[in-house]
């Protein structure tokens, strides 16, 4: 079973955290060093936004995914980001990302908000998040130079 608990109460994930997003997505950002992704991890280990989820299985830790304020200006206002969902190499296809995913929506409507947002390089992705009710928005360039998809959720 996946146990979802916040970065704020399981510091000690903080670097495993910071370089699984390095690694991931370190090339978007390369002025960004491992300890500024340590850095920006740190900013979040709230119970507010920003926040990180972490989501362990038999004790281990196999995914992440953060709530964020809309740090990128993308025009959301109000309404919170979605953003590093993860899942480790060697626990993905197995529903642990559909998983991670509904629970930060969950947790993102307890925390009073009516939507997420999110956007995402990868486009074969848009068929997974298809799948968890969200919808295109648009497409953008990010920082110049990388398509991305806006896509959206409407929370109960
Ligand atoms: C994207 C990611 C979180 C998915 O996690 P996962 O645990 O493998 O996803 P699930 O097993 O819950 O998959 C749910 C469904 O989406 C599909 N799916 C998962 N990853 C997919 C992908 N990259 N492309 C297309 N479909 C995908 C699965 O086939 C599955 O469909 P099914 O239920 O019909 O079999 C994981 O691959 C990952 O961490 N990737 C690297 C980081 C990344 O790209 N994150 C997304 C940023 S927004």
């Amino acid at each position: 079973m996946l146990i979802f608990q916040l970065l704020v109460d399981k510091p000690q994930y903080l670097q495993q955290v910071a370089t699984w997003n390095y690694e991931q997505w370190g090339f978007l950002r390369p002025d960004q060093t491992l300890t500024d992704n340590v850095n920006l991890f740190n900013q979040r280990l709230n119970y507010q936004l920003p926040v990180t989820l972490l989501a362990f299985f038999d004790d281990i830790l196999v995914g992440m995914a953060s709530i964020i304020t809309d740090i990128y200006a993308l025009g959301f206002g109000d309404q919170p980001m979605l953003n590093n969902v993860y899942i480790a190499k060697g626990y993905r296809k197995q529903g642990f990302g559909k998983l991670l995913v509904m629970e930060a929506e969950r947790r993102a409507a307890n925390l009073g908000f009516h939507s997420l947002f999110l956007f995402i390089k990868d486009q074969s992705l848009v068929k997974f998040y298809e799948f968890l009710g969200w919808k295109f928005v648009r497409y953008i360039i990010f920082l110049e130079k990388y398509n991305m998809t806006i896509m959206k959720k409407d929370l109960l």
